[in-house]
């Protein structure tokens, strides 16, 4: 276990250096081989037009979809404190689901709705989130 971190630090170094063609899938490969799965890093592409399909979709184990509780595009939350995921970074909504799933962020909500759902799956649903228009801005610019 000790060694875990430092194997981890040298991948983030490793891939810190690597020239700017590199690939995900070349991340991938090598995170999946080094055992991590709580890292963005190793997802798949996505793709926005299934991510819509899932999550627009009622889960068969939770009988929500996304959408219910994010709302529409993900920007429309039914509740205030329910955070508008539409249009954040999808590197940043991936990583959170894997969290959730993987039990490394927890909160009863979202834990039951990451459950069951796949890298694939993430990686689509991330893609459609982070790509919807947004309210979401950055500080840039200020
Ligand atoms: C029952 C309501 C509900 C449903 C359904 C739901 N969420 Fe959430 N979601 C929440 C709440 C509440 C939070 C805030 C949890 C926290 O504080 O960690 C959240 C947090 C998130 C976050 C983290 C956002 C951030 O800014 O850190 C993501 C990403 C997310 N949800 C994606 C999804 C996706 C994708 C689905 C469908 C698979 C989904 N949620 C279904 C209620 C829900």
């Amino acid at each position: 276990m000790k060694t875990l971190p430092i194997v981890l630090l040298a991948s983030l170094a490793l891939a810190a250096c690597s020239p700017a063609g590199d690939t995900p899938a070349e991340h991938s490969s090598a995170d999946r081989a080094a055992g991590h799965t709580s890292s963005s890093a190793g997802i798949p592409a996505g793709r926005a037009d299934i991510g819509e399909q899932l999550a627009t979709t009622k889960q068969e184990a939770t009988g929500q979809a996304c959408v219910d509780c994010h709302g529409p595009s993900g920007t429309a939350p039914i509740d205030p404190s329910y955070p508008i995921i539409g249009g954040q970074y999808h590197d940043y909504i991936a990583h959170s689901l894997q969290m959730y799933r993987d039990g490394d962020r927890s909160h009863a909500l979202m834990a039951s709705q990451a459950k069951g759902l796949t890298d694939q799956q993430i990686a689509d649903l991330a893609a459609y989130f982070g790509s919807q228009p947004s309210p979401l801005r950055d500080l840039s610019g200020l």
